[in-house]
């Protein structure tokens, strides 16, 4: 690894994910002063203008979307310099000349594919034609990686052809949250926490993806997929293994990885049987969120079937299959447009063995609740005695605190994508997902469709603004549980 002497170049880098999130974050970096001075950029896109043309709708774009605060005329002015724009056609394997002629033989390269998925393959063939490629030259790709367990292998093994696996950093952006990874310090830096992590303590786990968001603009797109392929194959497996894998040996990718395909190879997989009791797909009609009118899923711009099943919200009870998460349920729940925009994952612990207290099961069991977004933070639900002369022992719930969000300057929370990159500079895989890892989890999710087609699933139409279908109460409260913020929380 030699962090020193990397090139990245961003394919696609005139695109909305580029704005958004990867250039943002690249300022971030040198703002932070952790970009090597010898790190140049180059952004790839079909668009004719000059490298001084790119400068000019980077610097607005900064602008706006960074505070006064943020903004530092000389972090730009490093970062600009950096910056080579290349107008290319990716899919005319000739224009990869003007590449070609930009790398230099003696310096690594990372190629960021931020483009669609169906690209992925030529564009590795392309680079590979133009002479772009050599044992050390990484590759960056978004998902989805296919979008079923075969589609997933044909990317892979296209990739695979030009690549080695040491060298394709497979984007997961949950991974690069800031409280995601602090879950592997919350479990296995506390022998208080992570000496309670088993069947024996835990009654349950509930990981909850919840977003205020439709399918922005994507309506064609995302019928095709679903929320199940669009955020649980992901984010939420990927959540739940970080969750429930073994302490690793120590935190080298392959330390990791290999503790989270345990895991996703122990899922129970949902069949034919078991699926109306343990899954709930809903779809969103019109409503209202926060105050204002928001279309029905059916009534998006851009839809072209009005009949359409396609699930914008999934609830599923997914069990482990191992010694640890025997008896288990870990309970995940992600949807489009609801109630609010939050991640949470709940660690809801098991009653003592002996009520001696009266009011106990009143004021309910420990929870630990790890907010991922927004609010960062965990609160660790505990039973305390009532400060008062009028009972003698009576309990009340009470919480303790610990908030990451409130922190400023220094201390600011990265975005995802500004961990993600500077780990692909490093040339370290941690926070990247494995080949095996993607197609465990396309695995167990193709089980899942399959079994929703052969019942015929219903897709239960729930009100946008609300917390999604009821039927998703249903499927906890059968178990006498419920979801963490309802009814309780
Ligand atoms: C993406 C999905 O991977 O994650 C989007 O494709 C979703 O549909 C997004 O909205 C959610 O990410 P975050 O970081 O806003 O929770």
């Amino acid at each position: 690894m030699n962090e020193q002497n990397i090139d990245l170049v961003i394919f696609g880098g005139l695109g909305d994910l580029a704005g958004r999130k990867l250039l943002p974050a690249l300022y971030q970096i040198e703002r932070a002063g952790l970009l090597s001075d010898r790190i140049r950029l180059a952004v790839v896109a079909r668009e004719p203008i000059e490298t001084k043309g790119f400068l000019d709708y980077l610097e607005k774009r900064l602008r706006e979307d960074l505070s006064d605060d943020d903004w530092s005329t000389v972090t730009w002015q490093k970062l600009a310099r950096r910056f080579s724009y290349l107008s290319m056609d990716f899919s005319n394997k000739k224009h990869f000349s003007v590449l070609q002629g930009w790398l230099t033989p003696d310096r690594m390269v990372g190629y960021y594919l931020a483009t669609p998925p169906s690209l992925f393959g030529s564009i590795s063939q392309h680079l590979n034609a133009a002479g772009c490629i050599d044992g050390s030259s990484r590759i960056v790709l978004e998902k989805p990686i296919g979008h079923d367990l075969s589609s997933s292998k044909v990317v892979n093994d296209t990739v695979a052809r030009y690549f080695s696996e040491r060298n394709i950093y497979r984007i997961d952006h949950y991974l690069g949250k800031e409280t995601v990874q602090n879950l592997l310090a919350l479990r296995f830096a506390n022998r208080l926490i992570n000496s309670q992590w088993d069947n024996t303590c835990i009654d349950h786990v509930q990981i909850t993806v919840s977003e205020t968001v439709g399918i922005e603009g994507r309506w064609e797109y995302y019928d095709q997929v679903g929320q199940l392929r669009d955020m649980v194959q992901n984010h939420l497996l990927q959540l739940l293994c970080m969750v429930a894998m073994e302490p690793p040996n120590s935190f080298e990718a392959d330390e990791i990885r290999a503790e989270k395909i345990k895991i996703l190879r122990a899922l129970t997989l949902i069949d034919a049987d078991a699926v109306e009791h343990s899954s709930v797909r809903g779809q969103y009609a019109a409503g209202w969120i926060t105050g204002n009118p928001v279309m029905g899923y059916t009534e998006e711009s851009g839809c072209t079937d009005l009949g359409s099943s396609t699930e914008t919200f999934v609830a599923v009870k997914a069990h482990i299959d191992n010694w640890r998460w025997s008896g288990v349920p870990f309970y995940l729940r992600t949807g489009k447009r609801l109630a609010e925009k939050s991640t949470q994952i709940v660690i809801a612990y098991k009653n003592q063995p002996h009520a001696i207290f009266p009011d106990r099961q009143a004021i309910g069991s420990n929870r630990l609740v790890i907010r991922l977004q927004p609010n960062e933070g965990i609160q660790l639900e505990m039973a305390s005695k009532k400060q008062t002369l009028k009972d003698r022992l009576s309990l009340e719930k009470r919480l303790l605190n610990l908030d990451f969000f409130d922190t400023k300057g220094e201390d600011r929370i990265p975005d995802a994508y500004e961990r993600l990159l500077l780990e692909v500079f490093k040339g370290d895989q941690w926070l990247f997902v494995s080949r095996e890892e993607i197609e465990a989890s396309w695995s167990w999710c193709d089980h899942l469709i399959t079994a929703w087609q052969e019942k015929a699933s219903k897709v239960h139409r729930y009100s946008a603004g609300s917390t999604g279908p009821s039927k998703a109460e249903l499927l906890i409260e059968r178990d006498g549980r419920s979801w963490f913020g309802e009814s309780e929380g």
